[in-house]
């Protein structure tokens, strides 16, 4: 979710204020996997590095987040939305802690749309936290370093529990992962759109899934080999 500063300063208004306008985009993105059937959306939505910005910016963000918290969490449940975060969560006041919690235990049973939030989120801290767990279980002696492997490392990363990505969709004109999942994105579709993200709407996700309908994924393979196991 990028452009909510730029968005704000090309009105001369606070960054802050494109961060406020940002909350209506996710509701629309929310919506649109609702009515589209889409059933995992992760929306990178404070970065590891996110915290060296302005502390009156860090401050804001921390606050919308917890105003977020309080309102939307009911109206996801009803809509039978599971809400998960992944990310350093140490790293966050207690008050957004205890609801993070909150909102997961009251949505854990929901299956219509798996919406994880990933804040004070790294692809690289999201790796090293996995190696971390495993060379602490080989430690203890539960596992044996030598069959540590890649589904291993996977079940130990924060969506270890959701089909890998199939679309990746970068608002605000920058070509670049800047540390999302950088494991799970292995093979999945990059869409990349100008469009700064307050002004997000319905149009820019169908040319988003468009364009992914035109793709040819292959996954390492040729394309007589695809096609023919399809047939
Ligand atoms: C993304 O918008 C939102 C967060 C990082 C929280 P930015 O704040 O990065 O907006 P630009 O890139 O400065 O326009
Ligand atoms: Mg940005």
């Amino acid at each position: 979710m990028d452009g909510n500063g730029r968005w704000a300063e090309r009105r001369q208004r606070p960054r802050t204020l494109g961060h406020r306008a940002g909350v209506k985009a996710v509701q629309v993105c929310i919506e649109y996997c609702l009515a589209q059937g889409i059933e995992a959306l992760t929306l990178f939505a404070f970065s590891s590095e996110n915290w060296n910005r302005p502390q009156e910016e860090v401050g804001a963000l921390m606050k919308l987040f917890l105003r977020m918290l309080d309102s939307e969490v009911d109206e996801l449940h009803r809509r039978g939305v599971r809400v998960a975060f992944i990310g350093d969560r140490p790293g966050f006041p207690e008050a957004i802690r205890a609801r993070m919690a909150v909102a997961e235990t009251l949505t854990r049973g929901n299956t219509r749309l798996v919406l994880t939030i990933a804040a004070s989120y790294g692809g690289r801290w999201d790796i090293a936290q996995a190696c971390r767990q495993l060379a602490t279980e080989a430690a203890a002696g539960a596992i044996d370093p030598a069959t540590i492997d890649e589904a291993m490392l996977h079940s130990r990363l924060g969506l270890a529990d959701l089909p890998e990505p199939d679309l990746f969709i970068r608002t605000g004109g920058d070509l670049r992962i800047s540390n999302f999942l950088l494991w799970q994105l292995a093979y999945t579709e990059l869409w990349f759109t100008e469009t700064l993200w307050p002004d997000l709407d319905a149009s820019v996700l169908d040319a988003a899934l468009a364009a992914f309908a035109d793709r040819e994924r292959r996954f390492g393979l040729t394309s007589a080999q695809v096609a023919g196991s399809t047939e």
